[in-house]
């Protein structure tokens, strides 16, 4: 799910998630400032947590996949942008033009809640699928 934040145009561009516009609690923030032209992260799925991405500069290319082998893929590159990640999907994340990235998630980091092996995600019996 994408959405649309709302902007101030105070010169420069502010834009505000409120409470209220965030699918879940945040329980952790973090950013990647990506150093390469380009470069392929995630590559995993979460078992619970959940996550919501602005691309702050640059450019994402998000490609999410279910285990039935559904696939949809976006791009984000506006600062008002966010999408939704949701668990269970195996998400593939290119960064172009030094992306950085701010994520918050619906979790406390745990690596139990990766599946990063990608036969492992695929064998298991995950209750979402992408229409
Ligand atoms: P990872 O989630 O695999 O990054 P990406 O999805 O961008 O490819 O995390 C990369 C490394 O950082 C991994 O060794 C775990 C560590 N890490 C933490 O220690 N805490 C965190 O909150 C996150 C997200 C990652």
């Amino acid at each position: 799910r994408l959405y649309n934040l709302p902007t101030v145009d105070i010169n420069s561009i502010m834009t505000i998630a409120e409470r209220d516009d965030l699918p879940f609690p945040v329980k952790r923030v973090y950013w990647i400032t990506s150093n390469h032209e380009d470069e392929i992260r995630g590559e995993h799925a979460h078992k619970s947590c959940q996550q919501l991405l602005v691309c702050l500069h640059g450019e994402l290319n998000i490609q999410l996949e279910d285990n039935h082998g559904n696939k949809s893929s976006f791009c984000l590159k506006h600062p008002n942008e966010m999408v939704l990640i949701p668990s269970q999907y195996w998400c593939k994340i290119a960064y172009k033009k030094d992306a950085i990235v701010l994520v918050m998630a619906s979790h406390e980091y745990d690596p139990e809640d990766y599946i990063r092996v990608y036969d492992e995600f695929k064998s298991q019996e995950l209750k979402y699928h992408l229409g």
